[in-house]
């Protein structure tokens, strides 16, 4: 069992798929074990995104992730890293295959609506930068006893 990092981006949330995007991971039948509703402050981007720092497209990434509200989460599931970067397509819209997230609901590369963390080495770092540990719930899903 893995855990990722996804999050909706300030355009995802203006664009109000919160919902949809959600909803595409549920009905995987991937496991929502953290969420957070927030304003990425200029310090949480700039560690977030360190990686890139010095690409020519650093300077607008932290700009559209600090533009706006967004939706973090901790997602848990079989293979999910790799799995939920094929959900979510390549970061040009031009690129991702027909039913990503990004093919779907975006048209540009900037602004591409959701990060996932691309390794596990991300997915721990990202994690630790946006959750504590006491605010990841673990639990077991049982639809049946719902119903
Ligand atoms: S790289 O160079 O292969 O690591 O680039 P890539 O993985 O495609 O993208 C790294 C993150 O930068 C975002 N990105 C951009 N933002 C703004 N403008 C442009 N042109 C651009 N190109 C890439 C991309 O969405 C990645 O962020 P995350 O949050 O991981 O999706």
């Amino acid at each position: 069992m893995e855990r990722t990092f996804i999050m909706i981006k300030p355009d995802g949330v203006q664009r109000g798929l919160i919902g949809e995007i959600v909803g595409r991971f549920e009905r995987k039948g991937f496991r929502l074990v953290a969420a957070k509703f927030l304003q990425v402050s200029q310090e949480l981007a700039e560690k977030h995104y360190a990686e890139h720092l010095g690409k020519p497209f650093y300077d607008n990434l932290i700009r559209f992730i600090t533009s706006g509200p967004v939706f973090a989460m901790v997602w848990e599931g079989d293979r999910i890293i790799a799995l939920s970067r094929a959900m979510i397509g390549k970061t040009d819209a031009l690129e991702a295959a027909p039913g990503t997230i990004r093919s779907d609901f975006s048209v540009t590369t900037r602004l591409n609506l959701i990060h996932g963390s691309d390794s596990a080495e991300s997915a721990a770092y990202e994690i630790g930068n946006y959750f504590t540990p006491e605010e990841i719930v673990s639990y077991t899903k049982n639809i049946e006893a719902w119903i």
